[in-house]
């Protein structure tokens, strides 16, 4: 994808099939894209079109997202299971086709059904157009970082475990860079990412965190990095000597290779938030190792101090002190008048247990997961867009409320079983229903009725202006004051900090149905999630064409 006229066509197959590896003294069948984890990079300029070729061999029902990607009038190819297509069957396939445009920088793909999300993930990396350059130093190398989770066991088997019995899924045994857990784990000596820096140089390090439900610090010994994108949006230069990530962001850092010629690990391990440990999670880190060019082979490398798992603090600072790069490559100011304003509770509650299982959950209850007190439920018989597109009844409704049915009290917010309203959720799948270029404000408030943690809320088809954040509740009288309309940081995911609340806002200018859920896995599956529907525009140029011949059918 280099030549310098437009229009140029990026084109992969992608062959979706179990094999076997070695890791952690385990060999595991895992299912994985054209034999390798992570999968392929998909390395492509803005303007040009992706076409996927996806063949599922694999015993699994299987769809791809391209996780961050707007896709203008593209709707068809973004790909959560259910929500813009019916799976893709095994033995069948679906090609993807999309163009990217007004969007540049480190986005990813993964699989948009069950957990498969574990093993079928890859970096998509939009380069700047031919005669467009970056709007810092061109970096004498680009590197791929990719943050992982891996279990010792089939990852469908652990969410059918996590899902059937409730409150506690079976936590990964290592995380992974690049694939490679690390020489902390057993048997993985030989199996750990290894940079080889020249002295003096600076690197771009595209770093994504494709972890499943884990969000992650990570960390540099002795250096520090400057961040100058997130989730593809450009950022004023910030320098840090630590990073965080919600599984489905990304972050762009330069590395100067300006310490004295040796060896450091990098690493990364949780960050957790969870008070008191209510939740089961990964405590182990992974690392790699950074090694200057002409560094002695024996020498030790000198291992980062990484934040402690709960060290909401330093998640915080890093989370809130990034701003966007006003002017930059694709900037476009915040819009100052909003169509429609949304108070969105987020968080965790229960369900009861269906008849004949048995649930591991207080009072034998099983966990859910809700927003305004609707779990979210993925239809069956037809897609949400299929259905948006021909009009189709049944499968969805339109009255996602604007508000929870309460006035929620973090304050008063406790474990309280006799208080069913955002705890006891029901399941239904409701949308939002919003005009063509509509501005819509959501203000999202953590609810940590169950556990106190961060949620990383994921817009699909759009990115966001994050306008700003805080803990307990959020209070319009004096928070209204904090929203940054200058420089606001731009994302797809975001972090709703942990007892805490956040405010978003985005331009709804491109027709279909868009998913929006926790990148949790574990409370995606569980109802942590809705949908907005988006009207088509006045014209040819703001209305969804037709599926494509080849779209999976139920
Ligand atoms: Cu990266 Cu709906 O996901």
């Amino acid at each position: 994808a280099s030549t310098a006229s437009a229009a140029t066509i990026v084109e992969h197959t992608f062959y979706v099939q179990n094999l076997t590896v070695s890791k952690l003294c385990n060999s595991q069948v895992i299912t994985a894209v054209n034999g390798s984890l992570p999968g392929p990079t998909i390395d492509i300029q803005e303007g040009d079109t992706l076409i996927v070729h996806v063949f599922n061999k694999s015993p699994y029902n299987l769809t791809i997202h391209w996780h961050g990607v707007f896709q203008k009038l593209s709707g068809w190819a973004d790909g959560p299971n259910m929500v813009t297509q019916c799976p893709i069957c095994p033995g069948s396939q679906y090609t993807y086709k999309f163009t990217i445009i007004e969007q540049e920088g480190t986005l990813w793909w993964h699989a948009h059904v069950s957990w498969l999300r574990a093993t079928i993930y890859g970096a998509l990396i939009i380069r700047p157009r031919a005669g467009q350059s970056y709007p810092f130093p061109k970096p004498y190398e680009e590197i791929l970082i990719i943050l992982g989770e891996w279990w010792n066991a089939n990852v469908v088997d652990v969410q059918n475990q996590a899902l059937a019995t409730g409150v506690l899924p079976n936590i990964s045994d290592a995380y992974t860079i690049n694939g490679c857990p690390g020489d902390l784990y057993p048997c993985s000596k030989n199996q750990m990412y290894k940079l080889k820096v020249e002295p003096g140089k600076t690197y771009l390090l595209r770093i994504i965190n494709a972890a499943l439900n884990n969000q992650l610090f990570y960390k540099i010994a002795n250096h520090k990095m400057t961040v100058v994108a997130t989730d593809a949006c450009y950022t004023k230069p910030y320098v840090t000597d630590v990073v965080v990530m919600s599984p489905g962001q990304t972050v762009d850092i330069l590395l100067t290779a300006d310490q004295q010629v040796g060896s450091y690990y990098m690493a990364a391990r949780a960050y957790a938030s969870v008070a008191g440990a209510v939740i089961p999670f990964d405590s182990t880190t992974t690392r790699g190792v950074v090694v200057y060019e002409g560094a002695p082979s024996s020498a030790t490398p000198v291992m980062p101090a990484l934040p402690a798992f709960n060290d909401t603090p330093t998640a915080h600072k890093f989370f809130t002190n990034i701003t966007g790069l006003v002017g930059g490559p694709h900037w476009i100011p915040v819009p100052l008048m909003v169509d429609l304003q949304m108070f969105i509770t987020i968080g965790l509650g229960l369900e009861v247990c269906p008849a004949n299982t048995t649930c591991e959950g207080p009072i034998g209850t099983k966990l859910s997961a809700s927003m305004n007190n609707e779990s979210f439920v993925f239809p069956i018989s037809l897609s949400m867009l299929q259905a948006f597109y021909f009009n189709v009844g049944g499968v969805y409704t339109t009255d996602f409320p604007a508000k929870p049915p309460i006035q929620f009290d973090y304050t008063n917010a406790s474990f309280n079983i006799n208080n069913p309203s955002l705890f006891f959720a029901p399941k239904a799948t409701k949308v939002t229903k919003l005009k063509f270029d509509s501005t819509v404000e959501l203000i999202f408030q953590n609810t940590a009725l169950l556990a106190v943690e961060n949620h990383p809320v994921h817009l699909h088809g759009f990115d966001f202006y994050v306008l700003a954040q805080g803990f307990g509740n959020y209070n319009p009288a004096t928070d209204r004051k904090k929203l940054n309309f200058i420089n606001p940081q731009i994302r797809n995911t975001i972090g709703v900090p942990v007892g805490g609340w956040a405010v978003i806002r985005f331009r709804a200018n491109n027709p279909g149905v868009w998913l929006m859920h926790c990148h949790l896995d574990m409370h995606l599956s569980t109802g942590l999630a809705t949908a907005f529907v988006i009207e088509n525009g006045p014209t040819p140029e703001t209305t969804l064409p037709p599926p494509p011949a080849d779209l999976p059918q139920c």
